[in-house]
């Protein structure tokens, strides 16, 4: 495996690659990223991971400066999933210049998580966009578990035609259900006890879906109600959206996705659930 952290570097060892395979990460590599890179790995000549924290994809008051790096091991972890190449350049690597240049989903990008975090997805939209550029993959790897942020990509690449199939990997859990993310390891041996509640609350609600449930205001109310039981979480968000655009529905006529955010005491967790109306 090689480490480059340039992008004249990076270029000239992929020149004459083909069949390439990109995972973006940033970093904190856990078994969510690891069903991503596997997934690549089974599917393309070369697997390309690349790790950079992308500073214009948080907000001021977010946790850019101590999102956890662990460069060393997540190396090693890339070394024993055969990854061909890792890619982490350093910020000014990827922002030489004040970045005036970006890329804007609208709609997609404006509900759930974008209404909470304003230039989210702009920034993610934005640093994808320089990564496909940089490397040219054939084929880039997404989590299901970032279910806008997954949407957003799509979108960007259908609407601006570019080579590259996107492919969604379904979400990694603990045991008890909790999604696993790198902001996981933000919790306290108590939050994280609560912390599964989010995904029972998702269940929750699809099994009513499932059900025949077609009011999302009542789906939404069962959803809320497993939540409401633990007095640490605060629900930032719990909505039902259509698939293509993640708009809220109010009547259910086919397959809905659920999401939600919560915060346990200062960690922010995502999830969602596809519930299928049958
Ligand atoms: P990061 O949070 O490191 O996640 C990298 C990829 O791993 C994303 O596609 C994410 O959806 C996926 N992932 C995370 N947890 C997962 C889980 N439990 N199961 C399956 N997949 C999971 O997402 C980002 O980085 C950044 O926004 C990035 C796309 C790299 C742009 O900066």
């Amino acid at each position: 495996m090689r480490t480059v952290h340039t992008v004249s570097e990076l270029r000239s060892v992929l020149e004459s690659a083909n069949d390439v395979g990109l995972v973006p990460t940033m970093g904190a590599l856990h078994a969510g990223h690891e069903k991503l890179i596997e997934a690549a790995r089974r599917e393309c000549r070369t697997v390309v991971v690349s790790i950079f924290v992308n500073p214009i994809q948080f907000g001021p008051n977010e946790d850019y400066s101590r999102y956890p790096r662990t460069l060393d091991e997540d190396l090693e972890k890339c070394d024993r999933l055969a990854v061909d190449l890792v890619f982490a350049p350093a910020v000014e690597e990827m922002y030489p210049l004040p970045q005036l240049a970006f890329v804007e989903v609208a709609r997609v990008s404006e509900h759930l998580c974008g209404k909470f975090r304003p230039g989210h997805f702009r920034g993610i939209a934005t640093v994808v966009m320089k990564l496909l550029n940089i490397i040219q993959p054939d084929r880039a790897y997404f989590g299901e578990k970032d279910l806008q942020q997954l949407t957003v990509i799509r979108r960007m690449v259908a609407d601006l035609n570019l080579p590259v199939s996107i492919v969604g990997i379904p979400t990694v859990r603990e045991p008890d259900g909790l999604a696993l993310s790198s902001r996981n390891k933000y919790l306290t041996a108590d939050e994280r006890k609560v912390a599964p509640a989010l995904y029972r609350a998702l269940q929750e609600a699809a099994g009513r879906v499932r059900s025949g449930e077609r009011d999302a205001m009542n789906v939404r109310n069962a959803g809320l109600r497993v939540l409401g039981e633990q007095s640490v979480i605060r629900v930032e968000y719990f909505e039902i959206v259509d698939p293509e655009e993640l708009q809220p529905v109010t009547i259910i006529q086919r397959s809905v996705h659920i999401a939600a955010a919560v915060w346990i005491g200062k960690t922010r967790l995502i999830d969602n659930i596809l519930a299928d109306a049958g």
